[in-house]
């Protein structure tokens, strides 16, 4: 039997270890790729850490973990036409049943009976990974693996744009991790007139206005609403995009939402959040838009167009580039806020 080395999460504990488990074979309508470029999340974090998410988020042990990546096809299940050996490929990890309501109306992104690839399967943070067919989504060469690694991620920061339309707006972007981060980039890459991304984090902020925000905003320093009530002559902001899912910030948010103005939820609180619907939502005829995830494959079309003709520049969010072998490290640059996107490089 073939083995590799992968992340494998052992226990219902904090932690996780290098392995040596078997390559896995693809059975009908599944693909194995060979991992170039994997890249962590605030997902796995949850899961490393075994905090009170990862506990309800079905999560089975042992299972090797990860969800971002791209690689190269080397074998192909039964009945698969869609791929070859050869292409080069990255993961969609909502993983659709193909028969529910939604996914026979053009929703499958958001399957009524949806598996989460590397948080309810075996995932990516390997040599090799093993995907259902419909998730190996192929991608232009002109992209490198280590940008092919986070268009998971950035996928649903620029859906959030997309659906808002931004361009010619004033845009808030509420959270500057890496989410948020794309979403600057994305807001930009799609003509937003000014964007603005809050942060309690001044490394994040920096990060921010090198992905193209045009002005950054502390909480805890400024009085976020004032600003963007100056910055918008007195009207609101156009439209805000929540990466943040801190509650006090997106309640904020619908304060200094304009009339008439349009609110992308992106960011997953971890408690209820009240809002005053009267005035911040009814009166002001605010739209709300929950994301998640990425459109199979409308969006996933538009990002390969905006990449490939440069038009979408990404690769500033990427702060480190990392062996497989020195994943714990990797958690500990994103557990205390030093880095945005890391990759991990399987060797060999
Ligand atoms: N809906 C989806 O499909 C989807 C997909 C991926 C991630 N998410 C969620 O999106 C969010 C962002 O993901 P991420 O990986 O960038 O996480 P992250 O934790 O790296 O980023 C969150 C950022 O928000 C900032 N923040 C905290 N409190 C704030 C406040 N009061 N005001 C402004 N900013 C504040 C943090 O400093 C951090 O930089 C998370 O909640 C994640 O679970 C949702
Ligand atoms: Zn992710
Ligand atoms: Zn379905």
């Amino acid at each position: 039997m073939k083995e590799m080395w992968a992340v494998v999460k052992k226990e219902p504990v904090k932690g996780a270890t290098l392995s040596k488990v078997a390559v896995p074979c693809p059975g009908a309508g599944e693909v194995l790729v060979k991992v170039k470029a994997a890249a962590l999340c605030g997902t796995d974090l949850h899961v490393y850490q075994w905090n009170s998410w990862a506990k309800q988020a079905g999560v089975k042990t042992p299972m090797i973990m990860g969800h971002e990546f791209s690689g190269e096809v080397v074998e192909v299940g039964e009945g698969v036409s869609t791929v070859k050996r050869g292409d080069y490929v990255v993961g969609e990890t909502h993983i659709p049943c193909g028969t529910c309501y939604q996914c026979k109306n053009g929703l499958q992104h958001i399957c009524g009976n949806m598996v989460i690839y590397g948080v309810n399967t075996d995932g990516c943070f390997a040599e090799y990974a093993k995907i259902p067919e419909i998730c190996a989504k192929k991608i232009p060469e002109s992209i490198s693996p280590e940008v092919g690694a986070i268009l998971e991620p950035l996928g649903t920061s620029l859906r959030s744009c997309l659906e808002l339309q931004v361009g010619g707006e004033n845009v808030v972007v509420i959270g500057a991790g890496p989410i948020g981060l794309l979403a600057v980039a994305s807001a930009k890459a799609l003509g937003a007139a000014y964007i603005t991304a809050v942060d309690v984090l001044p490394q994040r902020l920096e990060k921010a206005l090198e992905m193209g925000a045009d002005h950054v905003c502390n909480p805890q320093k400024e009085k976020v609403a004032e600003d963007i009530m100056k910055i918008t002559k007195g009207v609101g902001a156009d439209s805000i995009i929540d990466a943040s899912g801190n509650t006090a910030a997106i309640r904020e948010g619908f304060r200094y939402l304009r009339k008439g103005g349009q609110a992308a939820l992106i960011g997953l609180p971890s408690n209820l959040m009240e809002i005053d619907l009267g005035p911040d939502v009814i009166f002001k005829e605010a739209t709300i838009k929950g994301i998640h995830g990425r459109k199979m494959f409308e969006t996933w079309t538009r990002m390969e167009n905006m990449l490939e003709n440069e038009v979408l520049k990404v690769r500033e969010v990427i702060t480190h580039i990392i062996s497989l072998a020195d994943f714990a490290e990797g958690f500990n640059l994103i557990e205390n806020g030093e880095a945005c996107k890391v990759i991990l490089i399987p060797e060999g």
